[in-house]
């Protein structure tokens, strides 16, 4: 995906600092260059001999060195890259970048370099919401940069919040999305997918929902991306970031969802992700109150919106992917759903365990010619295996 293409990673100083190793590793397995260049603070958290290591090349960290500018001054440093990151940014270097400071190597290639610049910030919650730094990143993405979204999550300080790294498969993405917009194996293709639970109202304050978190779909949809693919997401109530390059279209109940894929066909590929409710009541209009006699619920069966989809029409789109997240008899009832539901391939896996809201997946891909299973990995890794399968078909006979 990224290869012969040269990435200058500025690796800033904070707890993050050793993702920065992991996404170096994931850049190399990927066949791009990292030119790696660590702040003062950055040297406090991970070694430049680390960083040197992964990267199979020199690692810089100080502005005036005798064999470096003999070697290779910082100004040509700067522009020899097709990308420079910043990862993790802290607060303090993204106030530098927004001011124009240079007084050390890695503020200095910042300012002289005339190539894109994307900034993956990591700090605390409180640091991320203060206004000085949101007004740093306005100002940076005035100017061109591309600052990622935070992730949010629990912090190694202790607190909750936005502010966590993007975990390094997003960042990969992001990078491969900024390297080759337009290109890739999916490019002029419009993906669709659906992600998250679905919540059905029972009264003003109650709902129906289960234990989805999002997070396989939002990685397959910033898969799709990376490969290209124009994405739309349609995503029920989850707390996930949407991932760069991705159209988000945020629903609550499965009818909302219904309408919103309907809504943004055409579509190439479509990968039904979400776990909808199967079921919705007629919510009451007023918060129902404790009595004698508990309320009883009338469930009221919701439209298949994958069954719907991939029914044979104009509207279909050329791919269609379900899921099927069971807790027995995982390939049977797979196999049943693809035949049920019309669909090209169904993506089963076993959620008997804590799959639903964990981080890590085993899918099967279940076809009309046979079973194919993907390593077990994290959910980025499944997607990135599911979504360079599913670029197969699209690929030039
Ligand atoms: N799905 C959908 N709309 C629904 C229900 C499910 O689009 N109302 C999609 C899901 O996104 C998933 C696939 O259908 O891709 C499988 O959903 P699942 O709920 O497992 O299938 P069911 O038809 O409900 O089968 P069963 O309840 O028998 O397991």
């Amino acid at each position: 995906m990224l290869a012969g293409r040269r990435l200058l990673l500025v690796i800033g100083g904070g707890i993050a600092a050793y993702k920065a190793l992991e996404l170096i590793r994931l850049v190399r397995a990927q066949g791009g260059h990292v030119t790696p260049v660590l702040t003062r603070a950055a040297q406090q958290f991970i070694t430049p001999l680390a960083a040197a290591a992964l990267a199979e090349t020199r690692a810089y960290t100080e502005l005036f060195d005798l064999d470096d500018e003999a070697e290779m001054g910082h100004i040509r440093l700067s522009r020899a890259a097709d990308l420079v990151l910043v990862c993790p940014a802290t607060a303090d270097l993204m106030a530098r970048m927004a001011a124009g400071l240079a007084d050390d190597l890695a503020s200095t290639l910042l300012l002289a370099t005339d190539t894109p610049v994307m900034v993956a910030p990591a700090m605390n919650v409180r640091m991320w919401e203060h206004p000085a730094t949101q007004a740093n990143v306005a100002t940076l993405r005035r100017r061109g940069v591309t600052v990622l979204e935070p992730d949010v999550g629990p912090m190694a300080c202790g607190e909750h919040g936005p502010g966590r790294l993007p975990e390094p498969p997003a960042i990969l993405a992001a990078i491969a999305a900024a390297l080759a917009p337009g290109a890739g194996p999916l490019a002029g293709r419009h993906a669709l997918v659906t992600a998250g639970p679905t919540h059905e109202p029972i009264d003003p304050v109650r709902y129906l929902a289960n234990r989805s978190s999002g997070r396989q779909g939002f990685a397959i949809a910033q898969a799709l991306a990376a490969r290209g693919a124009r994405v739309t997401l349609v995503a029920g109530p989850v707390a996930l970031p949407t991932p760069p390059g991705v159209t988000r279209v945020d629903v609550e109940t499965a009818r909302e969802m219904e309408a919103a894929v309907f809504a943004a066909l055409p579509a190439d590929l479509a990968v039904m992700v979400a776990a909808v409710a199967d079921w919705r009541v007629e919510p009451a209009a007023a918060k129902l109150a404790k009595g004698e006699v508990a309320p009883a619920l009338a469930l009221v069966e919701n439209p298949d919106i994958l069954a719907r989809l991939a029914a044979p029409g104009p509207h279909r789109p050329a791919r269609v992917v379900g899921f099927a997240a069971e807790t027995h008899d995982l390939l049977a009832r797979a196999k049943a759903k693809l035949a049920r539901k019309g669909c090209d391939m169904i993506v089963a896996n076993d959620v008997s365990g804590d799959v639903m809201g964990g981080s890590r997946n085993a899918v099967h891909l279940v076809t009309a010619e046979g079973v194919e299973s993907l390593p077990e990995g994290t959910k980025e890794e499944v997607a990135a295996r599911l979504a360079d399968r599913l670029a197969r078909w699209f690929a030039p006979a």
